[in-house]
């Protein structure tokens, strides 16, 4: 019988604008065989991101699209879409992405451009979110992988994980601790997505917020 076990795999293509740290669990759950994706194409707003380095050392095309050189987010936004339809790429990952995305890329992924963001959302969106955490006086922090929409960190929630705040936390102590779950939860939701499991539920009806429903995962054949 065919299924999830034999679809091709999920063809990723990641957004970056500095380490590109959870780019390389990404790349590292692949090579591992623990994630069923290919990362066909690496593409940073930066020159000098890291994250270009990480994807050349693995092998995956890297490309540079300089922001100030498009006369608008729409513009830019074009020339990004053009080269992940070029690498064939179906999921979009905003892994660090530091710039606004626009509809022209939602439109041409739609429910399908993943962002991951240093908190447990819907608190403390936007930059800084470990200081804000830190400033708020919060005892549990974390990450959020969602689908992005239009806002800013607002889309429909995928998955979180938490971390503990200790009292001795500043921001870079916290920011690692949040890190290295972000290091294992986004290979899994690429997981998930790749199986075909995670699904943005709209009651248009009810006014409702779209929120994601995720169906159980197979069962290993007996
Ligand atoms: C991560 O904290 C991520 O949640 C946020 O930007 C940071 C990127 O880190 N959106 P890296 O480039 O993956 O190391």
């Amino acid at each position: 019988m065919s299924g999830a076990v034999d679809a091709p795999p999920l063809v990723l293509g990641v957004l970056v604008s500095g380490s590109g740290s959870n780019l390389q669990a990404v790349l590292d759950a692949v090579s591992r065989g623990e994630l069923r994706a290919k990362v066909a194409v690496v593409i940073s707003n930066v020159a000098s991101a890291k994250g270009l380095d990480r994807a050349r050392a693995a092998r995956v095309p890297a490309v540079a699209l300089d922001h100030k050189a498009y006369g608008s987010r729409e513009a830019f936004d074009e020339a990004v879409v053009e080269a992940l339809r070029a690498h064939g790429v179906t999921c979009v990952v905003l892994a660090g992405f530091m710039r606004i995305v626009t509809p022209v890329l939602l439109d041409a992924f739609p429910d399908r451009v993943v962002n991951i963001h240093p908190s447990l959302l819907p608190a403390f969106p936007g930059v800084d979110a470990q200081g804000q955490a830190l400033r708020y006086g919060v005892r549990v922090a974390g990450c959020t992988v969602h689908f992005v929409d239009a806002g800013t960190d607002t889309g429909p929630i995928i998955a979180q994980a938490v971390v503990p705040v200790n009292e001795e936390d500043d921001v870079e102590a916290l920011r690692a601790r949040i890190l290295a779950r972000e290091h294992e939860l986004l290979p899994a939701v690429l997981g998930w997505i790749a199986e075909d499991r995670v699904h943005v539920e709209r009651d248009v009806a009810a006014n409702a917020r779209p929120r994601v429903r995720i169906s159980p995962g197979r069962r290993p054949a007996s």
